[in-house]
């Protein structure tokens, strides 16, 4: 098959085998990758016609237990200004993005130990009976099953755990000993049989990934069926193991959005921070190539900085909340609409028939 005819097949049948994903992978030159990029578009637009939903992001905690070797965060990195937000400056970032328009807030921190399952329960049950028609999404890491059926009784609605790397091999060399694969698994699992709209995801170009560990992912988001997907691109941070490693490319991750649009129409997949940092163009090309959604940040401005997953992480300028105004206009100047809706997913049924619809 030429790689049209896979960019075809993989936009008619939502799926490619492993080996059709390696050959997408490796032997797409510029025309076709515009092809797939116009299809995963065509997709999107077809979904979710052409709004692109925000979500407001509160890193309310850089503490973490962890010490994965990419992530400026992480325990052993001594150089980094350590915060936590009291449920007080939570709840004023919730009313500032409220005023703003944000109807997700997306509660991500690192796995701080502080924050015991009781408080996160009180500031998740807060935030719902303030802001009753916003929806709530934490991205606090691994958890256990009775933890995580707390969260989503007290009414959180989506939870971001990115699987970081579907090869068991590679994920080990990404994290210490102490975190294993077989956890990560298990929570996602546990996460959307509770009831989540959940997410996974993974970095572009980070150390020792090869383009087989790329079609596992696919091959896993494929089988796993998240409600979102996170990709962004691997940035070296100064403070960890990998300081030395290249960042990923741009030009991969756009593909790798648009393969993942493909394979599920109706993912909510956002334009990430990640991308928008190693090119300045990140978000439209996000978009371009099928992402709907962004992730603005809400964080207390004297905290961004130490939010420091890797280094000159964005959070200025069209990546920082307050500049909503910019940011529709930078969504409209493209020929979309920003949408201040919560922005739930559409069902594979609702999307199957607009898809139809469209034809
Ligand atoms: N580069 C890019 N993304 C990173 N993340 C953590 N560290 C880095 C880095 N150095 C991503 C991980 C994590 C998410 C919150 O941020 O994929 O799941």
């Amino acid at each position: 098959m030429t790689i049209r005819e896979l960019i075809d097949k993989l936009h008619d049948t939502n799926d490619l085998s492993s080996d059709e994903l390696k050959e997408l992978l490796t032997n797409c030159d510029p025309a076709n990758e515009a092809y797939l990029e116009q299809k995963a578009r065509e997709t999107a637009v077809a979904v979710y016609e052409k709004k692109i939903y925000v979500r407001g992001l509160i890193e309310f905690t850089n503490h973490c237990r962890n010490n994965c070797l990419y992530c400026g965060i992480r325990a052993k990195n001594p150089n980094i200004k350590r915060y936590r937000l009291s449920d007080d400056d939570v709840i004023s970032c919730c009313e500032k993005g409220y005023a703003l328009g944000y109807r997700t807030f997306v509660m991500q921190g690192g796995e701080d130990v502080f924050y015991t399952d009781d408080k996160i329960t009180a500031i998740v049950t807060t935030i719902k009976k303030r802001f009753p028609d916003c929806a709530v999404t934490l991205s606090i890491g691994e958890k256990s099953r009775e933890s995580y059926e707390k969260f989503h009784e007290a009414g959180a609605d989506r939870y971001l755990l990115r699987h970081e790397t579907a090869d068991e091999k590679h994920y080990e060399k990404l994290h210490e000993r102490n975190q294993s694969f077989a956890n990560r698994m298990r929570c996602l699992r546990d996460l959307k049989d509770i009831g989540f709209q959940t997410g996974c995801g993974f970095m572009v170009g980070s150390p020792y990934q090869t383009i087989d560990h790329l079609v596992k992912d696919l091959r896993f988001i494929k089988k796993f069926n998240p409600e979102m997907v996170g990709i962004g691109p691997f940035i070296p941070h100064s403070g960890t193991p990998f300081a030395a490693f290249p960042s990923g490319s741009a030009d991969m991750t756009v593909k790798l959005l648009a393969i993942v649009r493909l394979l599920l129409p109706y993912v909510l997949l956002p334009a990430t921070t990640a991308l928008a940092t190693v090119d300045k163009n990140g978000r439209k090309r996000g978009i371009l190539a099928g992402a709907n959604v962004i992730m603005p940040n809400l964080s207390p401005a004297d905290k961004r900085e130490f939010y420091s997953l890797y280094d000159r992480k964005a959070c200025t300028g069209n990546e920082a909340a307050e500049m909503i105004a910019a940011i529709e206009k930078e969504i409209t100047d493209l020929g979309y609409e920003l949408s201040r809706s919560r922005g739930d997913g559409k069902k594979p049924d609702t999307a199957r028939k607009m898809l139809k619809s469209e034809i």
